[in-house]
């Protein structure tokens, strides 16, 4: 199966990226054959610096990578260096009701907060749709936030399709149920925008902190607590074994403990289960060369499929 998704380089990688998105990048690139890209075109949106956007989509690379995604199994790639993609868009976007984009969360928000949206934000799920079309894609693992803009994504497909005939593989969307909302360190779903994140990499210490600052709520000691209804117990979850959570779950039950030892069983959890790819992304840093390498291998094979959809796709339409 074609499997397919896209990451934006808008900043650092947190909790909530890993377990609700890429750890199932990496789980299905055992059985399938996936197509994992960087958007910097979708950033463009709102990272209005030429240097930042570079570094940033270089970290996200050695993030993808020191996560475990395998460029021997999966093909790795930087969305812009697909110009195919934005040619499809525009055969898109001839066929895109004005209402299905004003419908679309990101603008609507944005607009409802009264920001100015500009038409990068507004035909954002246009260059989504091209994206995941310009590859056959079957399958759009993501997280639930997006499922919108897979809907979109089939919907502009279904009607290339009903008006030029055939061309066009309608995708389905994939989400984790346990990696639906990863809370923050306020309880609330972890953000960028919210500023309540934890990251996946940088140092150890100030990572701690931050874990030690996590909000709880006033509950005696001695008093039990259901461990489902709190967030703490939802991040530990993340990271312990099947006995280490039934435990914990065990011990919220039973009451006459505090969130300071939840804490510090967070900090030593998810240290040991990121030591690894905190060390492989060291050495990553270290070689570049292989890095940007593998980014155009992944490039060139991508740019093959692109090449073949988008010219079925003009020929459906009297293009060529
Ligand atoms: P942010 O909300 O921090 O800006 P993004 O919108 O860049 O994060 O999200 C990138 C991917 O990570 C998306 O697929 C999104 O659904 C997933 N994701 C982000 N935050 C969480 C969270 N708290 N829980 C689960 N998945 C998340
Ligand atoms: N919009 C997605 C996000 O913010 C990123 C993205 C761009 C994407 N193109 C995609 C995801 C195609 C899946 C398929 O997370």
């Amino acid at each position: 199966m074609r499997v397919l998704s896209g990451i934006q380089p808008t900043g650092r990688p947190h909790w909530g990226n890993f377990f609700g998105a890429i750890q199932q990048y990496i789980d299905l690139q055992e059985d399938n054959d996936g197509f994992y890209f960087i958007a910097d075109l979708h950033a463009l949106t709102t990272v209005r610096d030429a240097k930042q956007l570079r570094q940033n989509t270089l970290d996200a690379a050695l993030d993808l990578l020191a996560l475990g995604l395998d460029p021997e199994k999966a093909t790795l790639f930087v969305q812009s260096d697909i110009p195919e993609v934005s040619e499809l868009t525009w055969l898109l976007m001839t066929g895109t009701p004005m209402g299905l984009l004003e419908r679309c969360h990101a603008y609507k928000e944005k607009k409802a907060k009264g920001i100015a949206a500009d038409a990068g934000l507004f035909t954002y799920p246009v260059l989504m749709a091209a994206d995941i079309l310009a590859y056959d894609s079957e399958i759009v693992p993501v997280g639930e936030d997006q499922i919108q803009h897979i809907e979109v994504c089939r919907d502009l497909a279904g009607s290339f399709n009903h008006t030029f005939g055939e061309t066009l593989v309608l995708p389905k969307a994939k989400t984790l149920d346990h990696g639906a909302k990863v809370p923050g360190t306020d309880g609330q779903k972890m953000s960028k925008s919210y500023n309540n994140t934890l990251p996946l990499f940088g140092e150890i210490k100030p990572i701690r902190k931050q874990i030690m600052r996590i909000t709880t709520d006033s509950r005696p000691m001695e008093d039990p607590k259901e461990p489902e209804e709190d967030h703490l117990f939802q991040l530990f979850r993340l990271f312990g074994s099947e006995s280490e959570i039934k435990e914990m779950a065990e011990m919220y039950r039973r009451g006459g403990f505090g969130y300071g030892h939840v804490k510090n069983a967070i900090a030593d959890a998810s240290e040991a289960y990121f030591s690894a790819a905190r060390d492989r992304r060291t050495e990553l840093e270290a070689n570049m060369d292989y890095v940007e390498e593998t980014l155009r291998r992944g490039a060139d094979r991508a740019r093959k499929v692109a090449g073949e959809v988008l010219a079925r796709a003009q020929k459906a339409c009297g293009l060529k």
